[in-house]
């Protein structure tokens, strides 16, 4: 006998999902219909020849599934309100041979009451299961090796061998880059080129931590150090990274108080936790980061010179990348790869028109711009080559096609020249624009316009009607 659903009956199939009480809808890449049961059928209040067929938005109220064909990214347990009822909707790709190709869509529970006591018995599993992922995400984030430092241009290479030779040393180092550059991969593969590899790599984001837990979040407190205070105290990130790296990103940002608190524990090499009594020792190698200009802040006096020459000791400037001759490509041939694996759209290329763009452009937000470039795109690639076309419209500015829809001058919007009137007339004004570049952009063509929007086509054909655009 084989082993496996082939030895059920085709036609029972159906009729064993509607037993296992399961609403079910499946839909292809574009989001139409091809499946779905009448149970779900019943509950949407119409019937299977209906739905069969649709964009899946027209058949089901409020559905995701559309995108979950687009994305690969699964969604579980949202929430969904369907005919007043709230509904918790899983939304799964349906990834065949390697190859998204649409996604599986069911509902659960019809009412509020149900979801509540399921809620209740589960919230807190729920709970606990984030807290270990944020924290092995936070853990594999960290694991970067120079090896994942993507890039052949004599300036990336330069600062790659620097950063590999100086990685075993015990000094500091400063990264300094502009945004997006890849600091932060920098320190964790120095990290993990070091003799501190195997003690921890302790990430701090001074910017992002607000000012009074600063010093509680760095150095720890001791029981009763305030009211709300843990008992038993709290470890701070210098001691958490005892005998690792601590990665202090951000550093121009840290405010001056804290400023001189951090230049004690570089020079004594040992700190004391907020209400603390005793000092704690501790050794700890400092990676810190910035994409400002210290130099300039310290003439300024908002950093601290002997902090600044504490730091400076090993100064590693990584380059933005449209100073990185050739890279672009290769970056982004890796991120694609990268991006092919979390969407499931395998051996997606990019057009030579692509390439040469992509080598003209700024980059002024550097790798992390290239890599939300390529993820649009991906998004709106129905095939595996992404053209001009797939790319974002500041991208594709100095593109010269010829443009069949009739753009009148004083429709273009120049947002220095917006006169002070009120802002629906403004809103009303750019959209147009948008619609007519997206057209300009389509050769005209209104279904793949209304797809660079990232609008349904009726909406797009209502805005064209309102605005007189044909
Ligand atoms: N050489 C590289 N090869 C491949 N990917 C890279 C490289 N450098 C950076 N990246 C990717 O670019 C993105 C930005 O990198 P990172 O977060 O390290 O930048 P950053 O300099 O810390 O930026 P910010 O100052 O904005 O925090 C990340 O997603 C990273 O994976
Ligand atoms: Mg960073």
């Amino acid at each position: 006998m084989k082993l496996g659903i082939e030895n059920i009956p085709h036609h029972w199939i159906e009729e064993i999902v509607n037993l296992a009480g399961e609403r079910i809808v499946v839909v292809d890449r574009e989001g139409v219909v091809l499946y779905i049961n009448s149970a779900y059928c019943e509950f949407l209040g119409t019937t299977v020849e209906n739905a069969i067929g649709r964009p899946v938005q027209d058949v089901i109220e409020n559905s995701r599934m559309h995108i979950v064909a687009k994305t690969g990214q699964e969604e579980l347990a949202s929430l969904q309100p369907i005919n007043g009822s709230e509904m918790i909707a899983n939304r799964y790709p349906l990834i065949i041979n390697g190859e998204l190709v649409g996604a599986v869509g069911t509902v659960m529970f019809r009412n509020p009451e149900d979801w509540l006591s399921y809620k209740n018995k589960i919230q807190h599993l729920v709970e606990e299961l984030n807290y270990y992922k944020t924290k092995a995400e936070r853990n594999s984030k960290s694991k970067y090796y120079f090896s994942h430092l993507v890039g052949d241009s004599p300036s990336f290479t330069a600062v790659r061998k620097l950063a590999e030779r100086v990685s075993s040393s015990q000094s500091a180092v400063l990264l300094l880059g502009e945004s997006g550059t890849g600091k932060e991969l920098f320190a964790s593969a120095i990290h993990n080129n070091s003799t501190r590899a195997s003690f921890p790599f302790v990430p701090i984001n001074c910017a992002s931590i607000p000012e009074h837990l600063l010093e509680s979040e760095l150095f720890g407190y001791d029981e009763g150090a305030f009211t709300g205070a843990k008992k038993g105290g709290k470890k701070g990130h210098f001691q958490l990274a005892n005998r690792g790296t601590i990665f202090l990103d951000e550093i121009g940002d840290m405010p001056l108080a804290m400023q001189s608190k951090l230049l004690r524990v570089l020079q004594e090499r040992e700190f004391l936790p907020v209400g603390g009594q005793k000092s704690i020792a501790v050794d700890v190698r400092i990676i810190a980061a910035t994409h400002r200009n210290l130099e300039k802040m310290v003439e300024e006096g908002t950093f601290r010179q002997d902090l600044y020459y504490r730091l400076n000791v090993i100064k590693i400037e990584i380059p933005p990348l449209r100073d990185r001759n050739g890279d672009v490509e290769l970056i982004a041939i890796n991120l694609l790869e990268k991006l092919g694996r979390k969407f499931y759209r395998k051996g997606i290329k990019l057009s030579a028109e692509v390439v040469e763009r992509l080598n003209q452009h700024k980059w002024q937000g550097n790798i992390r711009e290239l890599e939300n470039v390529l993820e649009r795109s991906i998004n709106v690639l129905d095939g595996k080559i992404i053209e001009l076309a797939h790319l974002p419209l500041y991208l594709r500015d100095q593109e010269t096609v010829n443009i069949p829809v009739k753009i009148d001058e004083r429709e273009s919007v120049n947002v220095a020249d917006i006169p002070v009137q009120p802002l629906k007339e403004t809103l009303a004004q750019v959209e147009k624009k948008a619609i007519l570049n997206a057209l300009s952009a389509a050769n005209g063509n209104k279904q793949e316009a209304a797809k660079l929007l990232e609008i349904g086509k009726t909406r797009f054909y209502e805005k064209c009607k309102l605005y007189n655009i044909h």
